[in-house]
């Protein structure tokens, strides 16, 4: 490997959001989702130069940096996409309030997965829209769409549908059946999908492949937004910036209106970042992926072994979702913090307070440190 990601980089003196959550200094911020990597020189020999230029005036988007992303979604999944879809924003949250701001009317609802990154069910209350769950299945340790549930709870006023693929909290990586089951309720009702894809160039599970919503057939790109961005995969996230992309030129003219005025615009030191992370960081990127499938076996071998909890997945990226059902606990996550000192993220911020979230973005000596506590931690209950 010629980067290495065992270096433990000491974060709370940079004001990290991970690391500064838990006030008892003994607990290992395992939660929120960013790396406990530095980004590789690809990347911040770039923005150093940037720096030394020293004027950070109003900035365009450096039109190299829409170029090289399509290329790149080209090379990832087979979609090909247009230069002129792609609408960049600081953020994919951001993406996620605009799309319930443009594509629901009052009186109007949006469908989002159960359990889900908060953010989604946020998004309709910020715009004073509602939104409905749908529930997914744990078949297994995976979680999956049920397309009669959705059926059941579809009424005329959901008009937007909320995808998020790969899934966070869960991990999955939808397959084509189960893209295509959503795209044919979708296209029945007349349902625009917003599918957040921020995960996808993260696959770790062998035999899996990322396939956007909108590459499946003319309807899905024609009437869909899909976030992507290089923020979670490049460890970005302090440098808000993301792509949304969308065909059709009338649901994109209406979403670009409705950023006026009140989505800030893209720090440039962040359009050089993930030009930089595009064009440069292939190998990194690549390494990344290594090491996160090495951290994930940990994990498994470890998980499945204690008593109570258990783990499958993720099938991408660098969040495990922890099963603590047979555990018998009724708040698991205060276990995880309080007695194993491990910082995970409650499950209930995502709908299902008997999950915990646990990030393994971090070097392998903290992961093995974070399970002999879960270990110890448990063997100790009584
Ligand atoms: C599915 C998903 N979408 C969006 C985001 C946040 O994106 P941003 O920080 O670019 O707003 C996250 C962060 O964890 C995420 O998991």
């Amino acid at each position: 490997m010629k980067y290495s990601f065992d270096e433990i980089i000491p974060r709370k003196d940079t004001y990290s959001t991970k690391w500064l959550k838990f006030s008892d200094e003994d607990v290992l911020p395992m939660w929120i989702a960013d790396m406990d990597f530095s980004c590789p020189s690809d990347i911040t020999d770039e923005m150093t130069k940037r720096i030394n230029q020293g004027i950070f005036g109003y900035t365009d988007t450096p039109p190299l940096l829409t170029e090289t992303f399509v290329s790149k979604v080209y090379e990832n999944t087979g979609w090909r996409i247009k230069n002129d879809w792609v609408v960049w924003i600081p953020g994919g949250v951001v993406g996620l309030n605009v799309a319930c701001k443009t594509v629901l009317a009052p009186g109007q609802i949006a469908m989002v997965p159960s359990p889900i990154y908060a953010p989604f069910t946020e998004a309709p209350e910020n715009m004073e829209r509602g939104f409905v769950k749908n529930f997914l299945l744990d078949s297994d340790g995976r979680l999956e769409f049920s397309s009669e549930t959705i059926k059941t709870i579809l009424t005329e006023d959901t008009k937007l549908f909320f995808l998020c693929n790969p899934h966070n909290p869960g991990g999955t990586v939808f397959k084509k059946e189960e893209i295509e089951e959503i795209s044919n309720i979708c296209q029945e009702r007349g349902i625009i999908v917003c599918s957040d894809e921020i995960h996808s160039d993260l696959i770790l599970e062998e035999g899996l492949d990322h396939i956007p919503f909108a590459s499946l057939n003319n309807y899905n790109q024609e009437n869909s937004i899909t976030i992507m961005g290089p923020c979670k995969t490049f460890n970005l996230a302090g440098f808000p910036i993301a792509a949304a992309i969308i065909p059709n030129k009338e649901l994109r003219e209406d979403f670009v209106r409705n950023t006026k005025g009140i989505v800030a615009h893209i720090d440039n030191i962040a359009f050089v970042a993930a030009e930089a992370a595009y064009s440069k960081a292939g190998l990194w990127h690549a390494e990344l992926i290594q090491y996160l499938k090495s951290n994930r076996k940990l994990l498994l071998e470890r998980i499945n072994n204690i008593e109570g909890i258990s783990l499958r997945g993720p099938e991408a990226g660098f969040l495990a979702w922890i099963d603590c059902r047979e555990s018998g606990m009724k708040t698991p996550a205060k276990f995880f913090i309080e007695e194993a000192k491990v910082g995970v993220h409650d499950g209930a911020w995502f709908g299902d307070e008997n999950y915990v979230r646990l990030n393994f973005g971090c070097p392998k000596s903290i992961l093995d440190e974070a399970l002999n506590r879960i270990e110890k931690a448990f063997s100790q209950r009584n």
